[in-house]
């Protein structure tokens, strides 16, 4: 044992939480946490549900893109099964709730790249990726995805964005997983059960590193420019125009203008 490996004993002893993570099922290897969430969903798996793995050979990212997902970081999805009403709140809380655990077991200070990239030194260390099956006013499921480069060695891959990054590259050593993972849990419940709580939303708003500053949006086949102007509280973008015209952006990449 290194003291990095996962096992759900370890992430689940005495984690203090009523039901995320309580059932934690662990992988050594699969296709895709939100795969095999899904799955388990539809056969009504417990509320707080926690599929985890060492390695996904199929990571699954936004706008259906690839997450590199190699053995050594954390890979997991959460089961939930929330009101219509809280919907909007799971890509706030989820990455609120990983920019807390990442400052509270390694003291590095986090961003929040609108929607819900979290980043260390303006580059990406975490991806969420949400995904819910509604049916009329009633949700059936949903899942958080999250993805922590902890020990990402970015170097080895060609096909990666130049501004990821990873826990152990920015604390120049490595990092418990299992602290970040438990915290994490602890946090996403403590944010869920508060729900709907306007502190989610202005917390996730205020540490955004978006707003106020020019950006470039890829939303569907588009590209458009502006200043990010403000997050709404179903977390869409307000994007102003040069001319004074204005989008609202509900999903899309941003890329910030300023930097470099
Ligand atoms: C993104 O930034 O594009 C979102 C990445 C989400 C990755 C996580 S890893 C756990 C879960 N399983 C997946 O296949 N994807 C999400």
């Amino acid at each position: 044992m290194t003291g990095n490996e996962l096992s759900p004993r370890a992430i689940t002893a005495d984690l203090g939480t009523h039901f995320v993570g309580q059932r934690t099922i662990y992988y050594p290897r699969l296709t895709s946490t939100m795969d095999v969430a899904r799955k388990a969903a539809r056969q009504g798996a417990a509320d707080g549900t926690v599929i985890i793995a060492d390695e996904q050979t199929a990571g699954k990212g936004r706008l259906k893109r690839v997450w590199l997902s190699p053995k050594g970081n954390i890979a997991l999805s959460v089961i939930l099964y929330p009101g219509v009403s809280h919907l909007p709140y799971l890509v706030m809380l989820a990455s609120l709730a990983v920019a807390r655990s990442i400052e509270a077991v390694t003291g590095l200070k986090t961003e929040i790249k609108w929607p819900n990239d979290v980043l260390i030194n303006r580059r990406k260390v975490c991806g969420i990726l949400t995904e819910s099956d509604v049916r009329g006013n009633k949700v059936s499921y949903a899942i958080i995805g999250i993805g922590i480069n902890t020990d990402l060695k970015t170097a080895d891959f060609t096909n990666i964005p130049a501004e990821t990054t990873s826990l152990a590259g920015e604390s120049g050593g490595s990092v418990l997983r299992v602290a970040v993972i438990r915290h994490l849990l602890v946090e996403i419940e403590r944010l869920y059960l508060a729900l709907p709580d306007e502190t989610v939303y202005e917390e996730w708003r205020d540490r955004l590193v978006t707003l106020g500053k020019k950006v470039q949006v890829t939303s569907g086949n588009n590209i458009l420019r502006g200043t990010a102007e403000s997050v709404a509280k179903d977390g869409s973008l307000l994007l102003r125009h040069s001319d004074g015209s204005s989008t609202e952006i509900i999903a899309g990449d941003v890329t910030l203008r300023y930097q470099k």
